[in-house]
């Protein structure tokens, strides 16, 4: 039975587990650094103190997937920006395919309608089909491909924007 709760600092090792799982083996993370837990650490105060939710879910005690959004561009900067948020989730390999992704995305739109949001954006590497088609079955339409805006390995990356309205 698979829980979904508000994530604690005792998940940031597990967390970042998650953030790394595929960082070496495919572009779907447009870094070639691993993320340490010093700087998840710091990422989830971040988080935390704007108020943005992230979110774990949790089978028989241990985190096997995780959530977030944030602003979509600098809302504070440009405040047209601030009914839309750009959302991110991993779920361990070993749990795909069992809908944890899916209770974990539709947790975060819960949230995000409450938040008053009204446009979700997903912000998908153009290889990878496997995200492009999860979100499309959750009701994210693909709005636009951005060849080449991206690089790792010395290759270049498109992106491909996926939205939902809330
Ligand atoms: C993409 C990911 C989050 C999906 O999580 P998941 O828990 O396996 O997905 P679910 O089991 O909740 O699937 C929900 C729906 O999406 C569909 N789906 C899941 N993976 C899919 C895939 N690879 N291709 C097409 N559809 C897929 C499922 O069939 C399901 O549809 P249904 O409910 O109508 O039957 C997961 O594979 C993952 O963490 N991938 C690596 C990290 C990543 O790419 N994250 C996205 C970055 S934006």
């Amino acid at each position: 039975m698979v829980s979904i709760r508000a994530a604690e600092p005792a998940d940031v090792v597990a967390i970042t587990d998650l953030y790394n799982a595929l960082l070496e083996t495919t572009t779907y993370e447009w870094t070639e650094v691993l993320h340490t837990i010093d700087e998840r650490r710091a990422w989830l105060r971040a988080k935390v103190a704007a108020g943005h939710p992230v979110l774990v879910a949790v089978d028989a005690g241990t985190v096997i997937g995780t959530a977030t959004y944030g602003d979509f561009r600098d809302s504070t900067r440009w405040p047209g920006y601030r009914f839309t948020v750009e959302h991110t989730v991993h779920v361990a390999r070993s749990h795909w395919g069992s809908g944890v992704g899916r209770a974990l995305v539709e947790r975060l739109v819960d949230v995000a309608r409450v938040d008053t949001k009204r446009v979700m954006v997903a912000a998908v590497d153009g290889s990878n089909d496997g995200s492009i088609g999860f979100h499309e079955q959750l009701g994210f339409r693909v709005v636009g491909r951005l060849p080449g805006v991206g690089e790792k390995w010395g290759r270049p990356l498109d992106l491909v924007l996926l939205q939902r309205e809330l």
